[in-house]
C-alpha cells in the first residue's frame, strides 16, 4: 500500500531532524576534544551515533516500503569555538552593586 505524501514528507523531514541532532552532538564532541575532555567527547560521539541510528530507521523504513528517501539540507550551523569568550558574569544583586 502506497504511503501518503504527507507521511512520506514527514518521515523525510524526521530524517533531517535526526541528522541535525547528530550534527549538533558531533559539534559538541569536537568542542570537548578541543578542551581535552575525552570522556565528555566520547559521550557526545555516542549520542551522535544514536541519532544517526534513528535517522537510519526512518531511512530503511521508507526504502522497505518502496518509498523515495529525499535527503534535505541541514539548517545552517555555526561552529562552536572553544576560544570564544564566555560572557562575564552578571553582578550579584547581593554584592551591593547598583540595580540595572
Ligand atoms: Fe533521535
Amino acid at each position: 500500500m502506497a504511503m501518503s505524501q504527507a507521511l512520506r514528507d514527514a518521515m523525510n523531514d524526521q530524517i533531517r531532524h535526526e541528522l541535525y541532532s547528530a550534527y549538533l552532538y558531533l559539534s559538541m564532541a569536537a568542542y570537548f576534544e578541543a578542551l581535552h575532555l575525552p570522556g565528555f567527547a566520547h559521550w557526545m560521539r555516542v549520542q551522535a551515533r544514536e541519532e544517526v541510528g534513528h535517522a537510519m530507521k526512518f531511512f530503511d523504513h521508507l526504502c522497505d516500503r518502496g518509498e523515495r528517501v529525499v535527503l534535505q539540507a541541514l539548517s545552517s550551523l555555526r561552529p562552536i569555538s572553544p576560544r570564544r569568550r564566555r560572557p562575564s558574569p552578571r553582578p550579584s544583586s547581593t554584592s551591593g552593586g547598583s540595580p540595572v
